[in-house]
């Protein structure tokens, strides 16, 4: 598998069907304070059918930063799609990561690790890819496959299909190839079966779009990366969240980054694909 860097056009689309906004990697106790309430304005002005956050709430799993995260969240529209990360599951207290990683979590983000949101025009399945036996590595397994692939059956081949997963798929050129989720070849046969169209990650704090290439060939869904919206690790890249327009045959990524001198975020990247067949091309 390779990444493919496509780059397209900023016009919006029309009509828009849904729209999503993708954050990842918050962070809470390592967190830019200075950037929570326009992040929560930004979104809410976005307007979006459903918020997704992929991973990494937390530092170190603590519950008062689990408790930040939360009120984080509750600011934030409904529906939402939050799935656990590597800092999710705690790192030093050696019973509570082996005996139960992600009670925290349960317990002040919510019981559902793997929340699905379904409508007519999309199908949103969350999956877990945080494991006890990593530090920050990351697994999907076949059971997870087949469930994500049962909901892309039941909502049917006109709606979006969108999976969500705290490791990506895939790591961008240069990168560290062992962040890729692992059995990821695997999960990106069979998803592609069923017609997956997005799959939304985040783990590397650095934004990203390319297509998936399977065998030499694309295999039809693109993988979009959220860097990091709140956390002051940034990799060298400005904290940043995706908005994600959908319409019927098109799809645009805008990947809105922060603008100190302006207090704010603005779009600093804008890419758009069309579909042909199962397949998402760059316009
Ligand atoms: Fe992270
Ligand atoms: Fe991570």
């Amino acid at each position: 598998m390779l990444w493919e860097q496509d780059v397209g056009g900023s016009n919006p689309l029309t009509p828009t069907i849904r729209i999503l906004a993708h954050l990842s990697d918050l962070h809470f106790g390592c967190v830019d304070e200075a950037l929570i309430e326009p992040l929560q304005r930004a979104i809410v002005e976005a307007a979006p059918d459903v918020v997704v956050v992929s991973g990494d709430l937390t530092q170190r799993a603590r519950p008062r930063q689990f408790r930040e995260a939360a009120a984080f969240l509750s600011c934030l529209p409904k529906p939402q799609v939050v799935v656990p990360g590597n800092h999710d599951v705690p790192l030093f207290d050696v019973p509570s990561r082996f005996l139960r990683p992600l009670a925290r979590y349960r317990r002040y983000i919510g019981h559902d690790l793997e929340p699905v949101y379904v409508d007519r025009e999309l199908a949103v399945v969350g999956v877990n890819s945080a494991r006890s036996l990593t530090v920050k590595g990351g697994r999907i397994n076949a059971e997870q496959v087949e469930r994500a692939c049962a909901c892309f059956a039941a909502a049917g081949d006109d709606a979006t299909h969108v999976l969500v997963t705290h490791h990506p798929f895939d790591v961008p050129r240069g990168h560290d190839t062992h962040a890729r989720i692992g059995r990821a070849a695997m999960a990106m046969e069979r998803l592609a079966e069923y017609g997956v169209d997005l799959c939304l990650a985040g783990h590397l704090h650095i934004g990203h779009v390319a297509r998936m290439l399977h065998d030499g060939d694309a295999s039809g869904a693109l993988l979009v990366q959220a860097g990091t919206a709140l956390s002051t690790r940034g990799r060298g890249e400005a904290n940043s969240f995706n908005i994600i327009e959908i319409a019927r045959d098109a799809i645009r990524v805008a990947r809105h980054e922060w603008r100190a001198r302006i207090g704010s975020f603005e779009v600093a990247r804008s890419e758009r694909f069309a579909r042909s067949g199962t397949r998402w091309t760059a316009e």
